[in-house]
């Protein structure tokens, strides 16, 4: 079936690459996730961006409750997938405000246009809703317990979403994708330079986290808002890396001297910035319930994230220089 799909938050990591997906025939990557090709056939894709102007995409400040809902009243999307975000984990924590208004009210303000227009909201959250002390991981019903600024404006955004009929809440682990343009480069991006020029690189081997590849996300996304699934999916790869296993297992791909890079702890008794959560694994038993396969983990897919970033950086334009702080 084709529909009218809005994705906010359009020219970032994830919704650039939702924008290819949801409007392809055809959108590669799906070995393992068992996207058709005509679950996505015919769709009309539309997106919004903020500050950097993109073409095709209409400048939208998610945070206006006006501006939200003049775009729905006159373009009534049947589906809303919501990456506006402020998904740095340590800037939120320096900014609550920032954080709030970005997570929680521009998720309020799309979470009620949604309810008033009967357009199906698919959210995305994170595992940072979690406290990280289960064992065993958590599934989609465990309770949440945020212990920084990000992911308590995540739950929050969480609850808007809740609060519309069939909506699709899609909990993630860290990311890793494509350059955006105009960026500070990832600490990936910054760690594969500084291999180039033979500089070492201090990376955390104490937290370990579920890296997965966004193109994987948005194969899986695809294929649920396709299904018209609703409630909370955990979508993420089931193998589990420190900083410095996936920086190991990208650097090896990218043929760099992987001795360069050194294992390093949280200095004890350190304060400062944003609580972590020791590990908040995200189960995906309902994924696998579903027929789908959790995405690749790190060391399957180091080399297709090479191959396709070199693609796209040749087109990106992104400045070098220090990298962002992220999680
Ligand atoms: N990245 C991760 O590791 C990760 C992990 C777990 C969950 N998630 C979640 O996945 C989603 C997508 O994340 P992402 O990494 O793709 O984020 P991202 O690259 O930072 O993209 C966020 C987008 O929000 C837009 N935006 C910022 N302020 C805005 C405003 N006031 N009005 C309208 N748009 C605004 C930005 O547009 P402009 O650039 O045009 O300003 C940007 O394209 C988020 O919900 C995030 O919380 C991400």
């Amino acid at each position: 079936m084709s529909r009218h799909i809005l994705v906010t938050g359009a020219g970032g990591m994830l919704g650039s690459r939702l924008l290819t997906v949801l409007g392809t025939v055809n959108p590669g990557n799906t070995e393992d996730l068992e996207v058709t090709e005509n679950d996505n056939a015919g769709n009309l894709v539309t997106g919004w961006s903020y500050r950097r102007p993109l073409p095709g995409l209409q400048r939208i400040e998610a945070t206006s409750r006006a501006q939200v809902d003049r775009y729905f009243a006159e373009h009534l999307p049947q589906v809303c997938v919501h990456c506006v975000a402020a998904p740095d984990v340590q800037a939120c924590e320096r900014d609550p405000r920032m954080a709030h208004l970005l997570n929680a009210a521009s998720t309020e303000n799309v979470a009620q246009a949604c309810a008033r227009h009967g357009t199906k909201l698919v959210y995305l959250s994170t595992e940072y809703v979690f406290d990280g002390s289960s064992r065993d991981g958590y599934r989609e019903d465990d309770a949440p317990n945020p212990l920084q600024t990000y992911g308590e404006t995540k739950l929050l955004g969480e609850r808007y979403a809740a609060q519309v009929p069939g909506a699709l809440t899609v909990r993630l682990p860290v990311l890793y994708g494509d350059p955006v343009p105009g960026r500070t480069p990832t600490w990936l991006e910054a760690m594969l330079e500084a291999l180039e020029q033979g500089r070492p690189v201090d990376l955390d081997d104490h937290y370990e986290r579920q890296p997965t590849w966004s193109h994987d996300v948005a194969a899986v996304l695809a294929r649920v808002i396709a299904d018209d699934l609703t409630g909370v999916l955990h979508v993420a790869a089931q193998e589990g890396a420190t900083k410095y296993v996936w920086g190991r297992a990208v650097a090896e791909a990218a043929g760099l001297p992987s001795a360069l890079l050194r294992p390093s702890r949280p200095s004890p008794g350190a304060t400062g910035g944003a609580r972590r959560p020791e590990r908040p694994w995200l189960r995906t038993d309902r994924l696998e319930s579903l027929g789908l396969r959790p995405p690749a983990g790190i060391h399957r897919r180091a080399a297709d994230y090479l191959r396709s970033t070199s693609t796209s950086t040749s087109t990106s334009g992104s400045t070098p220089g220090q990298a962002s702080a992220g999680r």
